[in-house]
């Protein structure tokens, strides 16, 4: 059994790629061909509002988002500490300061709470600038309390919805929730290419206009003229071709990772603490999390069983060498610091059937139970 099957996808999938990819060997346009453009409108449609701007990947479309609120050394841009590392490295990377924010117990996703508590007590010398939630697992963070601190406090937003593209809140769709939103179309993500991808949702066309520029090295009226620092940050043509067939039936994949969801929780949710998702959400369910306090022997149990499993995240950012430096908000960390040994994920893609699935709920009743 796979962790995320993606051969499963590739095998509905094959004709329409290798004639996308045909496509792009005979016009030969391998930098920003018309596939770019095309997966750009598409994703905006799908989106709902905004201008799209796709990019190289989720890290990328940080770092590009960070450069058009022009951050540097001075800036506070409060993150979550139980998130992966690009969240933080973007912001570190030009110069800015993480400040580590706790999450919520239930949802994983970064508390409100925790956050005012962060603003209020910053270091000396740090002003504040803004705030990075992260919609992990690909559930939706809580953006209209997230949104009251940032007015309060004058602080912009960049959502990090690396794992989320394709959740929604009220039917409406992950992009619209933040001025900037961020994304990654790694190959085990929700909506994955075929090597690294990402993009950023911008709400004002003056953004988009500057996230076009930071993409190709802060590029004016062409590109030997530099208005502005950027990076190289294009998205190939090649996995523009790849992403669009596969957006294409993205909606239904969507169906069938709730479906695998609503199964999981219905064989788990007496056994161990299952997701929830709150009322009006939809998940993009990039991973279904259970959380087991006994879970690295459980784990161990599950992997001799041959069911493989992932920890997502086993050491939370503010522990890690690279950033233990950086300020943690007043609130303190606790709730990251439990989750981190009790998280584990199950397998979850959209064609696990329901015979693999039922070995996942068993063997995980069988581990739980026996170590009681
Ligand atoms: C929350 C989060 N942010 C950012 C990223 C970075 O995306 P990428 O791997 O495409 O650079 C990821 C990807 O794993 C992620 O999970």
């Amino acid at each position: 059994m796979q962790f995320i099957d993606l051969a499963a996808q590739q095998r509905r999938l094959r004709q329409e790629i290798d004639a996308a990819v045909a496509r792009v060997l005979d016009h030969g346009r391998y930098i920003m061909g018309p596939e770019v453009a095309e997966l750009e409108a598409a994703l905006a449609d799908f989106v709902g509002e905004g201008d799209v701007v796709s990019c190289a990947s989720g890290t990328d479309a940080l770092v590009m988002a960070l450069l058009v609120r022009s951050v540097g050394p001075g800036d506070a841009v409060f993150v979550p500490s139980f998130t992966f590392a690009a969240t933080a490295e973007a912001v570190a990377l030009l110069g800015a300061t993480p400040v580590f924010v706790d999450i919520d117990a239930v949802t994983y996703d970064l508390c409100p709470d925790s956050l005012e508590a962060a603003v209020a007590d910053l270091p000396a010398g740090l002003r504040p600038a803004g705030v990075i939630p992260v919609d992990l697992f690909g559930l939706p963070a809580d953006y209209s309390a997230i949104g009251e601190v940032c007015e309060r406090h004058g602080l912009w937003m960049i959502a990090d919805a690396a794992q989320s593209f394709g959740a929604s809140v009220e039917d409406v769709r992950v992009g619209c929730f933040a001025p900037l939103t961020t994304t990654s179309f790694f190959p085990a993500k929700p909506l994955g290419c075929y090597g690294d991808g990402g993009a950023v949702v911008a709400q004002d066309p003056e953004d988009a206009a500057v996230l076009r520029s930071v993409r190709v090295h802060g590029s004016g009226s062409d590109k030997y003229d530099n208005v502005r620092l950027g990076i190289n940050g294009r998205l190939d043509t090649l996995q523009a071709a790849i992403l669009l067939p596969k957006l294409a039936i993205f909606a239904d994949e969507l169906d069938r990772r709730a479906e695998v969801a609503r199964r999981y929780d219905d064989g788990l949710r007496d056994l161990v603490v299952t997701p929830v998702v709150p009322d009006g959400v939809r998940s993009a369910w990039a991973q279904y999390t259970v959380r087991i306090p006994d879970r690295d022997r459980v784990a161990e149990a599950l992997a001799a069983a041959g069911i493989p499993t992932a920890i997502y995240y086993p050491l939370p950012l503010h522990r890690q060498q690279a950033y233990r430096h950086h300020p943690v908000g007043a609130g303190g960390m606790a709730v990251s610091d439990v989750a981190a040994t009790e998280v584990l994920s199950l397998p979850m893609h959209p064609y696990l059937g329901s015979d693999d699935q039922g070995a996942v709920i068993d063997a995980l009743r069988t581990a739980v139970e026996g170590l009681r």
